[in-house]
């Protein structure tokens, strides 16, 4: 098939910290990324380059299948940029194959001539493949395929790109700490695709995740097995990572930041914000990733963000997710520390959901601030709240204990339950009442169905509304004029 849009901007391939990089328009190249080069991927690096050299194009006059005819694995979309215009695609081969991609607005004409940048990694005994796919189209649905001509071709997926910040309407999903049971993850990701329209029609836009996907960040392995679980899902929906505590791997070794492509506003790919339509979403690392001590670098950081969001006046949610949580009933205790320093930057900027995962359970507070104070004893439909509601969805697969409580509740907790789960999130913006409302519902996968460690009969129907809840905010004088790219 011929390739479309791959010609080098300057007749030139490049090779950057020893992993193949075509730079294929002006897209300033992602950060470094340290990996292990062997011998044997440098041989590789050289017969790509000549083929580079000969052709101008890449890899499309190859005369044999040299690399063999794997097919692109555990293919996972992630943002790399502003929303509205750029996805990351990401999959790893265990065989070196090509990185590319045939793009378009419909099934039957992939034909779109963007620049794009393509990133390969040897990790381990694995291939990572990254493409970055920039100045799309606002609200557009894009089909894709990867591979490439000498390797083969995927089967053809479909991404849509984030709306204006006006957009009437967002529809997430918040889940987390789904490490090591595969068939149990799996069946969640199926009971999160076969639901995904019982509470709101519109498609799921993005998943947040709150860490510890994998058991032992060191092992390369748990990486792939994970995207292979969740590869029903990323294929399509953008997965918004963070690392948890067994991402940092065994004395700090690990390949979290391997497999991820995220915006470049924070520190790699530990910290980072964005903003999609009318939601400022900052994924944050509570874990120090084991160098340089979170409070240092991420606080100045996130109150610099956070003030930078309010200068966008089409900004009206403010959303913070992390692994550990700083309020939680559970047995895994609350992280004081991180309460008490990163709290009252959070009820300072108005932020008004914190998403945490780590203890495995559901939990969720009234709106507390970073000593405790409630600002009002409402259970379930909130206007206007005065501080941050925090939320735990750390049980979306099984690998750790789930939790339990423990003999006094705090009196900031609202709800605690011990199912498998995740958060569905759906924000409402009403132009005419002057009103964006959020609604959450926790859904559960009833643990009858769970029997000496496997699944009985399973109905995916079976699930079960654990838990929701309203916040209503009001907009007085209609919608605000939008400040563009504030936080890019
Ligand atoms: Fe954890």
């Amino acid at each position: 098939m011929e390739i479309r849009g791959i010609s080098l901007s300057n007749g030139q391939s490049s090779v950057n910290s020893g992993f193949l990089l075509f730079d294929r328009g002006d897209y300033n190249p992602m950060m470094k990324k340290s990996i292990q080069k062997t011998v044997v991927f440098s041989l590789i690096l050289i017969l790509g380059l000549n083929m580079a050299s000969e052709h101008s194009i890449i890899f499309t006059s190859a005369k044999e299948n040299t690399f063999g005819l794997e097919e692109p694995k555990g293919i996972r979309l992630n943002i790399p940029d502003d929303p509205r215009s750029s996805m990351a695609i990401s999959w790893f081969t265990y065989e070196f194959t090509e990185t590319d991609i045939n793009f378009g607005l419909s099934l039957g004409n992939l034909n779109q001539t963007n620049s794009f940048f393509t990133d390969t990694e040897l990790v381990k005994d694995t291939y990572i493949h990254h493409i970055v796919l920039k100045n799309l189209s606002t609200n557009t649905t894009y089909f894709y395929q990867i591979g490439g001509p000498t390797s083969g071709w995927s089967d053809v997926y479909s991404f849509t790109t984030a709306p204006e910040r006006n957009a009437s309407s967002l529809h997430f999903i918040a889940y987390g700490d789904n490490r090591s049971d595969r068939e149990i993850r799996r069946l969640i990701n199926r009971a999160i695709l076969q639901n995904s329209s019982s509470y709101h029609s519109e498609p799921i836009q993005f998943i947040m995740h709150m860490g510890d996907m994998v058991t032992r960040g060191e092992e390369h392995d748990l990486f792939n097995d994970y995207f292979d679980d969740s590869q029903m899902l990323h294929e399509s929906i953008p997965l918004l990572p963070i690392q948890g505590n067994h991402e940092i791997g065994n004395l700090g070794k690990s390949y979290y930041r391997e497999q991820f492509v995220l915006p470049e506003n924070g520190n790699a790919e530990w910290y980072w914000a964005l903003q999609y339509g009318s939601v400022f979403i900052m994924g944050l690392d509570s874990e120090a990733h084991g160098i340089i001590p979170y409070d240092t670098q991420s606080i100045p950081w996130m109150d610099s963000m956070l003030q930078k969001s309010h200068e966008d006046l089409s900004t009206l949610w403010r959303f913070a997710f992390f692994h550990q949580p700083p309020f939680v009933s559970s047995s895994h205790m609350p992280r004081i520390d991180i309460r008490d320093s990163w709290s009252p930057i959070f009820g300072d900027n108005d932020v008004d959901v914190v998403f945490n995962g780590h203890c495995h359970l559901y939990e969720r507070s009234f709106p507390v601030s970073s000593n405790e104070t409630l600002s009002s004893r409402e259970r379930y439909n909130y206007n206007d709240p005065d501080y941050p509601i925090y939320i735990v969805t750390g049980a979306a697969g099984r690998g750790g204990p789930i939790d339990r409580l423990p003999d006094r509740e705090n009196e900031y907790m609202v709800f605690s339950n011990f199912t498998w789960h995740y958060v569905d999130v759906f924000i409402s913006n009403n132009l005419t009442n002057q009103k964006s409302t959020l609604m959450a519902n926790v859904v559960g996968i009833i643990p009858q169905y769970f029997s000496n460690g496997s699944l009985n009969e399973f109905d995916l129907s079976h699930t079960v509304l654990l838990d929701n809840f309203t916040i209503t905010k009001n907009i007085p004088g209609g919608w605000p004029e939008s400040v563009q790219n504030v936080i890019y």
